[in-house]
């Protein structure tokens, strides 16, 4: 009997059989890790438990960043307000309104609101609010103008990309020493080139790292 097929080609259907899942796998696991919210996570915003409105309290009450994220400029973190905070007012404004209901809740039982994390960078990306804020970099550079979110939502992509664009260029971020970093009106000045500016306060150029472990540590 002629050979058509030799003798290797006896493993193509178990080859395809295995191949097959590794690529549909490959696939979906592509799909999963470029679709996923780390790379279009700008616009983020989920829901909160309590309909929190920063265009109420930070844009029409005018109310300072700081008055509820005070943890910034000290440590890497800026956790949100404790429901203490909010009772500094809501245990005499509005007081039976449905809306305040598990605010109210929290105070009773001493169990924090949880409140869904909009912001969130990798474990092995070092980030820290402190130096920045000292260096005179705004909240609004990174967050967008949160005073008119009633939902906050992400701004900025908080990619490895966008980290680098400011860091070889800060200038145009670097706000003059008579202007607070949580005021949400000032602008960028875009035409500013100048990779280590002098810091606000007059002292040190501002050196932004660059080289890989200034952000993988
Ligand atoms: C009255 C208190 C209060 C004030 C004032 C306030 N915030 Fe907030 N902020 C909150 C609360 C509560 C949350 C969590 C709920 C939410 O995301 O809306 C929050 C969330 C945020 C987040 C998102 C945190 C995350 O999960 O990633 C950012 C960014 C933020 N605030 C920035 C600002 C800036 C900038 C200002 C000043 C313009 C400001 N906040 C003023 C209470 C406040
Ligand atoms: C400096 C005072 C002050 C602080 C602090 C404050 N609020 Fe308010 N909040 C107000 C006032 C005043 C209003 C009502 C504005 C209006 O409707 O006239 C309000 C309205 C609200 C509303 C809308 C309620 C409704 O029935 O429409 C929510 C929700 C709310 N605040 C949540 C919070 C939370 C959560 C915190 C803490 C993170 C907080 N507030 C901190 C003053 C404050
Ligand atoms: C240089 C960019 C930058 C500036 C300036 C900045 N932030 Fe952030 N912010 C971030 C990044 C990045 C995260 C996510 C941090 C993480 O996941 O470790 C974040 C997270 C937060 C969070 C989430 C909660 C938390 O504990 O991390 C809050 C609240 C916040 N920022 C408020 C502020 C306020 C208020 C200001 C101005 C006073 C400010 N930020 C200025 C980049 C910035
Ligand atoms: C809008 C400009 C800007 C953006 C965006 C920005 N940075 Fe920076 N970064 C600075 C400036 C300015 C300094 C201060 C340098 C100095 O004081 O010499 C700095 C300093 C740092 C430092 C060194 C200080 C320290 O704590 O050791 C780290 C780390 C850092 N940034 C990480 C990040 C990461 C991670 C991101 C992105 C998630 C980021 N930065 C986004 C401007 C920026
Ligand atoms: C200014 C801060 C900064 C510097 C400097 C930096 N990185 Fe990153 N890197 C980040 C941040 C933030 C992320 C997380 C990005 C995200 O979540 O999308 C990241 C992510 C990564 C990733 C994960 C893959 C990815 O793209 O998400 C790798 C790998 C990486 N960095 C390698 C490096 C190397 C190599 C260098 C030096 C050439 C470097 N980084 C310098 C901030 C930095």
């Amino acid at each position: 009997m002629a050979v058509i097929f030799p003798r290797w080609t006896n493993s193509i259907p178990l080859a395809i059989g295995l191949a097959g899942p590794i690529v549909l796998g490959s696939v979906v696991f592509a799909i999963w890790y470029w679709g996923s919210p780390k790379f279009t996570d700008v616009g983020y915003a989920p829901t909160q438990p309590v309909p929190f409105s920063h265009q109420l309290h930070a844009g029409a009450m005018a109310m300072d960043c700081r008055y509820c994220h005070n943890a910034v400029e000290r440590g890497a973190g800026s956790a949100v307000p404790p429901t203490a905070t909010c009772m500094n007012c809501h245990s005499k404004v509005l007081t039976d309104s449905p809306r305040l209901a598990k605010v109210r809740e929290s105070w009773e039982t001493g169990k924090a609101v949880e409140w869904v994390r909009v912001h969130m960078l990798p474990d092995y990306a070092f980030f820290n609010h402190s130096v920045h804020l000292a260096a005179g970099v705004g909240c609004a550079s990174c967050h967008g103008r949160i005073d008119q979110m009633a939902v906050v939502a992400q701004a900025e992509p908080l990619s490895m990309g966008w980290c680098l664009e400011c860091h070889r260029n800060p200038a145009p971020h670097i706000r003059p020493p008579d202007v607070s970093v949580t005021d949400m009106e000032w602008e960028p000045d875009f035409s500013k080139v100048d990779a280590n500016p002098p810091s606000r306060t007059g002292g040190r150029p501002v050196v932004p790292p660059e080289h890989c472990s200034g952000c993988h540590r």
